[in-house]
């Protein structure tokens, strides 16, 4: 009897996760072209979102000197002249704040030009791992409620 209540619990539950209607849209698929302009010594812009999985071509368009464009954790490394962009495409499939840093000498102040990639978890993937995590929770709150209640019927 417990055992249906904390089954019909979790799968409530898991209704909920599955269907709750989320608040932004699936990130496209099809990509998605961010242009950058670097001037001494900064990018602009100087921080980049996009969502992950989402599948990024990165413009590097110089305004003054040459400049570079390296992305932490994604190896990605751009060097535009001015009037030559750069690009290179990724998917963003790592979730997180990623340094984006001039990979190309500048001028004094190029170690500090620096900028930032932020890689939002999509909802369709925060969908998947409260389903895991509910599945999870279910299945031992279901199996810890079966022994219990085994040891109340030995000991009546
Ligand atoms: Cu820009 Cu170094």
């Amino acid at each position: 009897m417990r055992r249906a209540i904390i089954l019909a619990v979790f799968l409530a539950l898991g209704a909920v996760v599955l269907l709750a209607p989320w608040p932004s849209p699936a990130p496209p698929t099809t990509g998605r072209e961010v242009v950058i302009h670097a001037r001494q010594y900064a990018y602009t812009p100087g921080v980049v979102r996009v969502s992950q999985g989402e599948r990024i071509t990165m413009v590097l368009e110089a305004e003054d000197v040459t400049h570079g464009l390296y992305v932490d954790g994604y190896g990605v490394d751009l060097v535009a002249v001015p009037g030559r962009p750069a690009r290179a495409s990724f998917v963003a499939d790592r979730e997180g704040k990623f340094r984006l840093r001039c990979s190309k000498v500048c001028g004094s102040l190029h170690p500090f030009m620096l900028g930032e990639l932020i890689v939002e978890p999509n909802g369709p993937w925060w969908r998947a791992v409260g389903v895991t995590i509910l599945t999870a929770a279910g299945t031992v709150t279901y199996l810890i409620a079966g022994r219990t209640g085994a040891r109340q019927e030995v000991r009546s």
